[in-house]
């Protein structure tokens, strides 16, 4: 963890210094507007900032570009400055990425002329005195994404161009004066959130319902009673095996249930939630049975031959072989692994060992043909690099997916679990099968519903190794029916591709970019989005390779665990090209997937490796 954490603070530095501004200006324009500020500003420490020294490398507090030709850091916490900021001295450093000035007494309102650093990403002005209402427009500042202004005496009202701000992970307002209604902020990157110790009012909006509620605490909210989901990151650790429970005709009280989800421990009988469910889903019966009827007008051909009679509506696909009933799951043992965009996956044992994983969709107000119409093209797709849906149970306010569990547990977890002693890492050879089988499983879903289905929500967390160690894509198709909550805090965000910012859906193309952060994930080992220096900043995995390959340090992403196996240099440059060739901005000029495939096949053939002869390239078709 620490070494990781090291680590990431130097790609930090990296992403700050090599990301030169495009704004015109000079570096000796920036040195006397810091000179300008300092004079303006009365201050308690005095800063070495002569005149006569170059800036770069000596002022500090100031970092520079890589090229030595702006300023584009500027951090000077506790250094004692007190009064307004002096206007048009900072707001002239046109290139500035970071500027840290919390722990001072700064007043007066927030600088207007701060909208004039476009190129910020952090802006920290905690721990000051700033007064007066926020910035009514935030569209200046595109490449936010970390706002603090905590600590201060900011008043009025959120506004609602925060949304704007679509790059922001951290949002940082608490223990201010603000007031009102807070807006339903749409911030698909947001990992940290908290306007706690405000004078807020109204309803809590739902995007903060994903949060801590120490998040927002503090405040004057319509009090409810919500659901609120712990901020437990995406995997949970696996716990200590459960001692089966035998199932209680007793009916627990809701609290009680939700109390044992919320407490987000690892461990939770599925049979209480389930049983819930069942409890309060009884008088759907009737919707029930005439979703049954129309399901009977389908043709034959075209509906999967299912399992199911009144009293046992967990559906199964031909050819699944398991042999147990809703009563049976509901009767299993059962572990949660993670929780997703869409929901959260239990792994369930049942009485006969036979082991599943079970996803509960969350949010999902979908109705019943659609669903069923999503899985029935989903349960179709029987190839060897797709995760297989074995079955799915449906009521109006539960629906259930059925998979085959994987021991060795997802990509995300094999790459980023247990860095440190214990672990093993992941070799040069698994993390090219993972790759080239992921992209075939992707590849297959591609050519489903005529050419037209996405997968939606690759990430390696979602990624699987089959048998012979090749990749395997699991959770597919669900954007197309659900909108995905916004995740709390999951990695889900930076495989996000930029143009699903502002549309929202999913396309192959969008596949694509998610499936290259996948690659530079392998590559790199680190994780799509990182927030480090204990929050003060965000990496965003595909803008730091892109800023490290433009200056030619190609080298220096590559994953440290990779550097103990020989001559793989050579393919694994050649991966990064893929990856970077899958996560181009414009989404037409990415490749498509056949292709991609294509290009990681090539990657062996130059040494005549017959890595491919267990797997048939072309899509194994059970129909
Ligand atoms: C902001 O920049 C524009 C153009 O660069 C300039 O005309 C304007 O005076 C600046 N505003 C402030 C408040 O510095
Ligand atoms: C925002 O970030 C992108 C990518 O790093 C960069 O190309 C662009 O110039 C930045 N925008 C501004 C206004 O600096
Ligand atoms: C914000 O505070 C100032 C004084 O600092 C006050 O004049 C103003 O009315 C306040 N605004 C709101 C919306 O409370
Ligand atoms: C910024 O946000 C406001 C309010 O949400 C919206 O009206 C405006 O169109 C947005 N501007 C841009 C450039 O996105
Ligand atoms: C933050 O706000 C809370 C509630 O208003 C207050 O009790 C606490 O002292 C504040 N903390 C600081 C450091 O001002
Ligand atoms: C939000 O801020 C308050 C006050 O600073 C703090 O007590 C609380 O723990 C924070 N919540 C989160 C989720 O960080
Ligand atoms: C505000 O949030 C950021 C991000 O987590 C954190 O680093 C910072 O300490 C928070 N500020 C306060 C005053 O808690």
């Amino acid at each position: 963890m620490c070494s990781n954490r090291a680590l990431s603070v130097v790609l930090a530095l990296w992403l700050a210094s090599f990301a030169a501004g495009v704004a015109a200006g000079s570096l000796a324009e920036d040195k006397q507007a810091l000179l300008d500020f300092l004079t303006a500003a009365p201050h308690g420490r005095s800063l070495n900032w002569s005149p006569a020294t170059v800036v770069c490398g000596r002022w500090t507090g100031v970092t520079c570009s890589a090229d030595g030709s702006r300023v584009v850091s500027l951090r000077l916490p506790g250094i004692g400055f007190r009064g307004p900021i002096p206007p048009n001295t900072l707001s002239r450093l046109s290139a500035l990425q970071i500027l840290s000035l919390r722990s001072n007494s700064f007043s007066g309102l927030f600088p207007p002329d701060f909208a004039n650093l476009t190129a910020l990403t952090g802006l920290h002005l905690r721990f000051n005195r700033f007064s007066g209402p926020l910035p009514i427009d935030f569209s200046p500042w595109k490449n936010l994404s970390a706002l603090d202004l905590s600590f201060n005496h900011f008043n009025g009202s959120i506004p609602s161009s925060l949304s704007n701000l679509t790059l922001l992970a951290i949002l940082n307002l608490s223990n201010n004066s603000l007031s009102g209604q807070i807006p339903d902020l749409e911030l698909p990157d947001l990992q940290f959130v908290n306007v706690s110790n405000n004078h807020l009012d109204g309803t809590i909006p739902k995007f903060l319902l994903n949060y801590p509620s120490s998040s927002y605490s503090g405040n004057d909210f319509t009090p409810i009673v919500p659901f609120t989901p712990s901020p437990s990151p995406e995997l949970v650790p696996p716990a200590p095996f459960p001692a089966p429970m035998s199932i209680t005709k007793k009916k627990l009280s809701e609290a009680a249930i939700l109390g044992i989800i919320v407490g987000g421990c690892a461990l939770l009988f599925l049979t209480a939630a389930l049983f819930l469910y069942l409890c309060c889903s009884r008088g759907d019966e009737e919707n029930y049975v005439s979703g049954k009827r129309s399901k009977g007008d389908r043709s034959p051909e075209k509906a999967v031959a299912r399992k199911e009679d009144a009293n046992n509506r967990l559906v199964f696909f031909e050819g699944c072989t398991f042999a147990f009933d809703l009563e049976d799951l509901l009767r299993a043992s059962a572990e949660v692994l993670g929780k997703g965009t869409f929901g959260t996956a239990y792994k369930a044992v049942l009485e006969d060992a036979t082991t599943v994983v079970v996803k509960r969709l969350k949010d999902a107000s979908v109705g019943k043909r659609d669903f069923e119409q999503l899985m029935d093209v989903v349960g179709r797709i029987k190839h060897e690099n797709v995760v297989e849906l074995k079955g799915y149970y449906y009521s109006k306010d539960e629906k259930l997916t059925v998979y085959d569990y994987y021991s060795q547990g997802s990509v995300s977890s094999l790459l980023h679990g247990k860095r440190g002693q214990d672990r093993i890492p992941l070799d040069w050879e698994t993390r090219l099968k993972i790759a080239l089988g992921a992209a075939r499983g992707i590849v297959r879903i591609h050519t489903e519903n005529n050419g037209k289905l996405v997968h939606g929500n690759i990430k390696s967390s979602n990624v699987f190794l089959n048998d012979q160690q090749f990749g395997c894509v699991s959770d597919l198709g669900l954007p197309s029916i659900i909108n995905p909550m916004i995740p709390p805090v999951s990695r889900t965000a930076g495989y996000r591709a930029p143009e699903m910012v502002d549309t929202r859906k999913a396309s192959q193309a969008s596949d694509v970019y998610s499936f290259g952060v996948l690659l530079l994930e392998l590559l790199t080992g680190k994780s799509p989005i990182q927030i480090v220096g204990g929050g003060d900043e965000v990496i965003h995995l595909v803008r730091w390779v892109q800023s490290v390959v433009r200056e030619e340090w190609t080298a220096e992403v590559f994953d440290v665990e990779l550097m103990r196996y020989p001559n793989i240099e050579e393919e694994m440059v050649e991966m990064l090209q893929i990856a970077m060739s899958c996560v181009v901005r414009a989404p037409d000029r990415r490749p498509k997937m056949p292709e991609v495939v294509r290009m990681i096949e090539g990657l062996r053939r130059l040494d005549g490796g017959n890595w491919t002869s267990t797997e048939a390239s072309t899509p194994a078709h059970t129909q």
